[in-house]
């Protein structure tokens, strides 16, 4: 085989997504089956519900996956699949999905960290030069990684109760706005002012991690103050005072720990990395600083499996490998 070609399988949380990326860069196909819709009704995913719809999907994405790609197994290198973080019967699916294909094509088997896949969905736009820095902020995490070297994480700050997306979420239930709530603040927010006073946990001085937590009930106390005092605080205003507080901080511990860790790039990854006001705010920032500001495209920075195969081919090239006891780990580490 002249070409690498990494087919990667990532069922993590809400979307069933397999893709086909060819020498590390090139997708030759992404197919993400959303399964929003059916979680909308509940206000957030249901890990039950999640797994029957991975069960179902997985085998349909797959083969249209491979369609779209023009490909058969017998073209592929190696299968890549999501170990971890996230829901234990979600990545279950997954996980048995990758074995099975594996085990019976004959190929190795790489299991690869969903964060390390965020991270990666740079290098499928553009080529990745340390020392890089890494602000990660999705729906189940929102973490600075400092890499020195392919395949190598540093966790320098991370959030110590709530991550960015689930307060975006959490906030948008409270403005009674459909799940997932963060696009829907975001929107609201281009026609608001940042008119309310909110915190912003910057922590010690000297800290990287973050807090949303605190935010999040500011934002829950004053629309039910005002409701009290009969007082009417425009959803617009609101969704952009707490986005103003939820970026501000955001923005400033990126450019303190690019400073300080003398980084050639500073990289966006995860779902809230399609907040429009976060990356206004990251681009007006960094204009005038010496990073090269990596912001990836909306489809490549929510869920999806090409990012999955982008860090599956480094590990590939590295050697890592899974046997086939592979399990499904919720809490895997970075
Ligand atoms: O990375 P992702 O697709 O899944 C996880 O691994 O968590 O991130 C989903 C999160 C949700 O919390 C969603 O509300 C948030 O990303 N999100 C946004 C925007 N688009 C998605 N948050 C703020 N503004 C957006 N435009
Ligand atoms: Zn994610």
């Amino acid at each position: 085989k002249q070409d690498e070609i990494i087919l990667a399988i990532e069922t993590s949380c809400d979307e069933t997504a397999v893709a086909l990326v060819k020498n590390g860069t090139e997708i030759m196909a992404n197919v993400v089956a959303s399964q929003i819709e059916s979680h909308k009704r509940f206000g957030g995913v249901v890990p039950e519900v999640a797994s029957r719809h991975h069960v179902e999907q997985i085998t349909v994405v797959m083969e249209e996956a491979l369609q779209n790609a023009g490909i058969t197994m017998e073209d592929v290198t190696a299968v890549a699949v999501t170990e971890g973080p996230g829901l234990v019967g979600a990545l279950l699916i997954g996980v048995n999905a990758a074995k099975a294909l594996a085990f019976a094509h004959g190929l190795p088997l790489v299991p690869v960290h969903h964060i390390a896949g965020h991270i990666y969905a740079n290098r499928l736009i553009t080529e990745m030069k340390f020392p890089l820095l890494a602000l990660v902020v999705s729906g189940g995490h929102t973490e600075l990684v400092l890499m020195k070297e392919h395949g190598s994480f540093e966790v320098i700050g991370e959030t110590r109760d709530d991550a960015a997306g689930e307060a975006y979420d959490k906030v948008a239930r409270t403005l009674n706005l459909p799940y997932p709530g963060g696009p829907h603040i975001d929107q609201l927010a281009q026609d608001g002012e940042p008119v309310l006073n909110l915190p912003r946990a910057w922590l010690e001085a000297d800290s990287y991690d973050f807090s949303f937590s605190g935010l999040k009930s500011a934002v829950i106390n004053t629309v039910h103050n005002a409701a009290q005092r009969g007082e009417i605080i425009k959803p617009e205003d609101l969704a952009a005072s707490f986005q103003a507080s939820v970026i501000d901080v955001l923005v400033e511990k990126t450019a303190r720990a690019a400073r300080e860790h003398h980084v050639k790039q500073v990289l966006l990854a995860g779902g809230v990395a399609a907040n429009k006001g976060l990356r206004a705010a990251l681009e007006a920032k960094f204009s005038d600083l010496p990073y090269e500001l990596i912001i990836p495209p909306l489809n490549l920075c929510t869920d999806n499996a090409a990012m999955i195969a982008a860090a599956g081919s480094i590990a590939y090239q590295k050697g890592k490998r899974a046997d086939w006891a592979l399990n499904g780990v919720p809490g895997l580490d970075l």
